[in-house]
């Protein structure tokens, strides 16, 4: 299921490609003046904890070569676009704990010309997260976030991290006022067992449905409007019904915007909004879904 490209090397990070990003250890000559530019601009990194000093490039220079030694405590990857030619931020193990087998994981998106919003950050982390439980033996990952930093906890209830706790009032954020600190984890089970499925629901008319389901819940069998379909069957045919559920296609990876995407295209290849046909009442059937 995943469509990343993954080179393994030896003594340093793997190479992972995704759609639109290559994740790979900073190197020494990373180090840019951008770079230390970016670190030390307050919108960047007013819920990091860079922001209590200033940034020189020395100091970042040995954090990042004692990253580059230290890949079993500390993985320290580098999100670049471009091809794989701009640095533009980092998704962190910051202190892998090879005992308990957890890490915490933190990231940043700093490159004032990198697009925000635009879901880098979640891709960047979930390839991240993917290959943590795919490939090592770690078996959870938590995080921690400012309480309101929306984006921040977007980006890891995206991935599949759920709320385990606060620690009241324990950060101090950018204006000086205390906040509470959202504790996230995810746990390798759950995140491998985790699947967002698109299913097909046949009835004994043979009318379909389509649907989604983000949990990949074996026992789901769909919203379909409970009154539209009995219309179509007497008393004695539904006291002793039917129905199969077909997954038509599935992804661990796919963010929730691009599963409904995918949904919109099957019920319109299936026509399952054709009253004819199916019950998905939306997109709303015009007598054809040429428009696909
Ligand atoms: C937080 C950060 C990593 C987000 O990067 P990004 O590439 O813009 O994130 P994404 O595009 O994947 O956005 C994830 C979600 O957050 C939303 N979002 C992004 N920036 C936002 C903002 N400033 N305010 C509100 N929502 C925001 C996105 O719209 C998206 O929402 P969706 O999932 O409903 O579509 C980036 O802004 C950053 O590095 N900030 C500074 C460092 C930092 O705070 N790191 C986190 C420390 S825990």
């Amino acid at each position: 299921m995943e469509n990343y490209e993954i080179i393994e090397r030896e003594g340093k990070l793997p190479v992972i490609r995704t759609e639109r990003l290559t994740l790979r250890d900073i190197e020494v000559q990373d180090i840019s003046d951008e770079y230390i530019g970016w670190l030390n601009n307050s919108e960047v990194n007013k819920y990091l904890e860079v922001r209590f000093e200033e940034q020189t490039k020395e100091m970042v220079l040995k954090y990042v070569c004692n990253a580059l030694t230290n890949i079993k405590d500390i993985m320290h990857f580098g999100i670049y676009d471009n091809g794989g030619t701009r640095l533009i931020g980092s998704v962190t193990l910051r202190s892998i704990n090879r005992k308990h087998l957890y890490s915490d994981i933190s990231f940043v998106v700093g490159h004032p010309e990198a697009p925000r919003g635009k879901g880098y950050a979640t891709e960047a982390v979930r390839a991240v997260v993917n290959y943590v439980f795919s490939h090592m033996d770690l078996q959870k990952l938590w995080a921690g976030y400012y309480d309101g930093h929306i984006a921040s906890e977007k980006v890891l209830k995206n991935v599949g991290f759920t709320e385990e706790g606060r620690q009241k009032e324990h950060l101090v954020d950018f204006s000086g006022n205390r906040v509470d600190k959202a504790i996230v984890g995810l746990l390798a089970n759950e995140y491998l067992a985790f699947m967002k499925v698109i299913y097909k629901i046949t009835y004994p008319n043979g009318k379909i449905y389509i649907g989604k389901d983000l949990t990949g819940s074996i026992n789901y069998f769909g919203s379909a409007s409970s009154l539209l379909i009995e219309k179509d069957f007497t008393k004695e045919q539904s006291s002793d019904f039917t129905i199969r559920k077909e997954i038509l296609w599935e992804s661990k990876i796919a963010s929730d915007k691009e599963v409904n995407i995918k949904e919109v295209e099957f019920i319109k290849s299936f026509s399952s909004n054709d009253p004819d046909i199916g019950y998905n009442k939306w997109p709303k059937f015009d007598g054809s879904n040429e428009s696909v």
